[in-house]
């Protein structure tokens, strides 16, 4: 599975004006139809963007995957056992954040999340957990049996081309050799745009990436079709 495309931010121009459009399951559709192998949304518990009613059409609707971001909290842990996603994406979330800061910090939450996890698991859905590309963070998600992990790619896209850039994509290769050795399927996401991602798609051990906001940015310009091809075309390697 290669690209997997986050459709929250056509939900948020809908709630822009409390409108009716546009509708993010129809822009879930179309991604699909131009090759996304996955779909992937994010409900926070302010509802900022996707909603319930979101999630229930989604799951009736999509033809691939459907990912679906949660902090680990009962509320969230409730609606995933009712909608019953392909995955969930375990993610740190703090109310007043534009948008997911880092990764979860599983060795400070390692016994909550381990029972977690589990529970999400015995209702046969795969659980992968958002992190920093820290080595500690993901030998503890490997002991607590997390099915995946997503190497958070925040950093390395915040920062200009440069030694600090090279230093944090090698961060991100040790990482994902690292996790790989240990058998997790390795995923990355976050900040990943049209000028920065090939160098993460050219790193052998991941086999997924989820990319959300430069391909809304991108598809209200030039259509959510080409957007979303000119991605699958840089993840070619
Ligand atoms: N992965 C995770 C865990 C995220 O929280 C997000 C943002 O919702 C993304 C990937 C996608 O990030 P972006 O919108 O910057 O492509």
């Amino acid at each position: 599975m290669r690209l997997s495309v986050n459709i929250d931010h056509f939900a948020t121009i809908r709630e822009a004006r409390k409108s009716r459009e546009p509708e993010p399951v129809l822009a879930a559709l179309l991604a699909e139809q131009a090759g996304a192998e996955g779909i992937v949304c994010h409900i926070r518990r302010d509802r900022r963007h996707i909603k319930e009613r979101d999630l229930r059409l989604l799951r009736d609707a999509i033809k691939t995957i459907l990912n679906i971001e949660m902090a680990a909290t009962e509320e969230m842990k409730k609606i995933a056992l009712d909608i019953k996603p392909d995955v969930v994406s375990l993610v740190p979330e703090r109310p007043e954040e534009l948008t997911t800061e880092g990764g979860l910090d599983v060795l400070a939450n390692k016994n909550a999340l381990e029972a977690h996890i589990r529970e999400l698991q015995n209702a046969g859905i795969l659980v992968s957990i958002f992190i920093d590309p820290n080595l500690e963070q993901i030998n503890t998600s490997s002991q607590i049996k997390a099915d995946r992990i997503e190497i958070n790619t925040g950093k390395y896209a915040d920062l200009p081309p440069g030694e600090e850039q090279k230093n944090a994509l090698e961060e991100i290769r040790t990482a994902a050799e690292h996790a790989f050795e240990l058998g997790m399927e390795v995923h990355a996401g976050h900040g990943l745009d049209y000028h920065n991602t090939e160098p993460v798609a050219a790193i052998p051990e991941i086999s997924g990436f989820s990319i959300g906001f430069s391909i809304v940015a991108r598809a209200a310009i030039v259509g959510i079709d080409t957007a979303v091809r000119d991605m699958i075309d840089l993840l070619i390697i």
